[in-house]
């Protein structure tokens, strides 16, 4: 396991960091990402104090070209070696149909969507040669089912979804799996106000197991749409 590389955007706070801290700990080498240039050096250095080999790109993944520099500044770090890409990084937003901007629309969609189509894209060249990978996309409840003032946020989730599936499909016979994990209310900064207290929410810790027991699976299976909800709750 030590020489496997993981790749988890958005991971300088919940349940990116959460990832990227679990895998580590099984031993992958991580790539953490975010815009947080020095946030992203102190958990980088927190993770070598702990044995842990990891690294830290800054990258603004909603503008343009720096998912594909990041990813090549990753694949440089690896030797080429790319074993895990967890998509990750993502924006919450709420408003009625009818005020949303085609300027909010591509400012949420390009960090939410269109990046991970990118960088899958990337990691699925990566792994066909390699004959094995494995992509996770971080989707939500919202990703299955849309509420009022949730249509921006639920397209992006659904869209992943729809890239998961033609991932599965097209990687299959080269032994590359994806899947799609679909959480509702997390504690992490994303909720922070949110009408339901933390401690009734999924915790981060609970995503990056379900994350690392996918991964440990063995070769012929694959989870589909894993959604992780709150005890006694309907969203
Ligand atoms: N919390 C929930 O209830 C919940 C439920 C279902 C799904 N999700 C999804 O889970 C994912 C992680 O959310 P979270 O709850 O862990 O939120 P979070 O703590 O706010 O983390 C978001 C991460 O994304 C990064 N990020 C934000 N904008 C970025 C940009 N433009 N370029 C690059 N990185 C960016 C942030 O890093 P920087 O600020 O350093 O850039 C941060 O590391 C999201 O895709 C979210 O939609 C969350």
């Amino acid at each position: 396991m030590k020489d496997r590389t993981a790749l988890v955007t958005g991971s300088t706070s919940g349940i990116g960091l959460a990832i990227a801290d679990e895998l580590a700990r099984e031993g992958y080498r991580v790539v953490l990402t975010g815009r947080r240039k020095e946030r992203l050096e102190k958990i980088v250095e927190d993770f070598s104090e702990r044995g842990r080999t990891a690294t830290g790109i800054v990258a603004d993944l909603a503008k343009p070209g720096e998912a594909e520099r990041m990813f090549t500044e990753a694949l440089v770090w690896s030797g080429g070696r790319l074993d895990v890409l967890v998509n990750n990084a993502g924006t919450w937003q709420q408003s009625l149909v009818e005020d949303i901007t085609r300027e909010a629309f591509r400012s949420l969609m390009s960090l939410n969507l269109e990046a991970p189509f990118i960088l899958s894209g990337l990691a699925m060249k990566i792994m066909k040669e390699q004959k094995g990978g494995t992509i996770v996309n971080i989707s939500s409840v919202a990703g299955l089912e849309a509420w009022a003032r949730t249509a921006l946020y639920s397209a992006s989730k659904f869209g992943l979804r729809a890239l998961t599936q033609s991932l599965l499909a097209e990687g299959a016979s080269f032994g590359i799996k994806a899947f799609a994990v679909c959480p509702g209310y997390v504690a992490t900064p994303m909720t922070d106000g949110a009408q339901v207290s933390p401690d009734e929410m999924i915790q981060p810790h609970d995503v990056a197991r379900i994350v690392a027991t996918h991964l440990s699976l063995s070769p012929a299976t694959v989870l589909k749409d894993v959604v992780i909800s709150r005890l006694g709750a309907e969203d």
